[in-house]
């Protein structure tokens, strides 16, 4: 970051997209590969500087709240806690942050695994920082929104979510490697459609079954020998005397081979290859990683009945949330309202649909 890039500012509006993840699941905390793209909902933070060290924030949906610079970022109150852990990790890095009035709104879906507190703090990373007259860098602001996850919101997430929401490109998917945080353009095939399919349900127990897993991992790797698991090859699951480790490791080590699968499938355009991989993808989560659930499982199977559908699978951390579907163009229309049916008969949950296009990652949207 660059502190010397220009004089302060007194307003800045900065927005930050939430994201859906077409295959990689639990890899990117064991080195891996990912496939996300940015999503045409987003975080929008607009500040504007104070002269003294108090931070307020109002927001359509969230209410009024305040904090100080000064306070601890884990005593600020619940998503707020999110923006004031933000300008904590600039402030110790030696950006100047001002005390600003926030007005913030997101049409990001909340609780619908689709990122939406990555995309608040990548949000705020980025204002925060423009409105020290300095030039925000996308990967260091992922870097730093993961570390509000890790250290003060007490979540060992990986890095796929912020990293995504700072770099996404607008019409391409991004392939990317978790541990060099490479990452490259992908472009979905021709004639597909990406639907997201909320189930209506939100995770519950969630944060400590992700902890769970990404213990399970780093033993794996351990008994293996290697630094992560993206180092692990099959063959070298026997090595890993723990029944329950074993498979979770194998869901990983599989799950890296399907995004790197799924790339080469999606420059030849095979569409079959990529449905196949996508849903074994979701099974592999379901049965071997255990973290999907009874409405996931229930909404990527009916997404699958309908022909228009190339594969389906839940997305992001799992237990809840949302599935994600890519179908046949022509067919999009179709397949909503199959799943929107069939999912209400089944369940009594009215899902929410919606056609996305891979949109644009974080940015500023004005200066003054
Ligand atoms: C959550 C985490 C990510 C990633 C996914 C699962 O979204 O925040 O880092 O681990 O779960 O792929």
């Amino acid at each position: 970051m660059n502190l010397n890039s220009g004089a302060e500012r007194r307003a800045v509006t900065a927005r930050a997209p939430g994201r859906v993840n077409l295959i990689g699941e639990h890899t990117d905390y064991n080195d891996g590969f990912v496939l996300p793209m940015g999503l045409p909902f987003d975080t929008t933070i607009s500040m504007e500087r104070r002269d003294d060290r108090t931070v307020t924030i109002s927001s359509v949906g969230w209410g009024e709240t305040s904090f100080s610079l000064d306070d601890d970022p884990g005593s600020v109150e619940s998503w707020a806690r999110y923006v004031a852990a933000m300008a904590h990790f600039l402030a110790d890095e030696g950006l100047p942050v001002p005390g600003v009035d926030i007005s913030m709104r997101s049409t990001i879906p909340g609780g619908a695994s689709l990122s939406s507190s990555a995309a608040l703090e990548v949000a705020a990373g980025f204002g925060f920082t423009a409105i020290c007259g300095a030039e925000p860098d996308p990967v260091h602001m992922a870097k730093l929104g993961q570390r509000v996850e890790n250290e003060v919101i007490g979540i060992q997430s990986g890095i796929m979510d912020q990293l995504i929401s700072a770099t996404a490109r607008e019409g391409s998917a991004s392939l990317i490697d978790c541990r060099s945080l490479e990452s490259t353009p992908v472009n979905l095939p021709d004639g597909t459609r990406v639907l997201i399919m909320d189930t209506m349900t939100r995770r519950e127990l969630a944060d400590s079954e992700y902890d769970l897993r990404r213990q399970a991992c780093e033993r794996a790797a351990a008994a293996i020998g290697v630094p992560a698991l993206r180092d692990a090859t099959a063959d070298q699951l026997d090595a890993v005397t723990a029944p329950l480790d074993r498979r979770r490791a194998g869901h990983v080590i599989a799950e890296n081979d399907r995004v790197l699968a799924t790339v080469e499938a999606m420059e030849h355009g095979d569409l079959a290859a990529i449905g196949a991989l996508m849903n074994e993808s979701h099974r592999s989560l379901s049965e071997d990683y255990e973290v999907s659930s009874e409405a996931l499982d229930q909404i990527a199977a009916i997404a699958r009945e309908h022909d228009g559908t190339i594969g389906a699978r839940m997305t992001g951390g799992g237990f809840g949330g949302a599935a994600v579907a890519l179908v046949h163009d022509e067919h999009a229309d179709a397949v909503a309202t199959h799943v929107v049916e069939r999912y209400e008969a089944e369940t009594g949950r009215r899902s929410d649909l919606w056609s996305v296009v891979p949109s644009e990652g974080a940015s500023i949207v004005s200066i003054a």
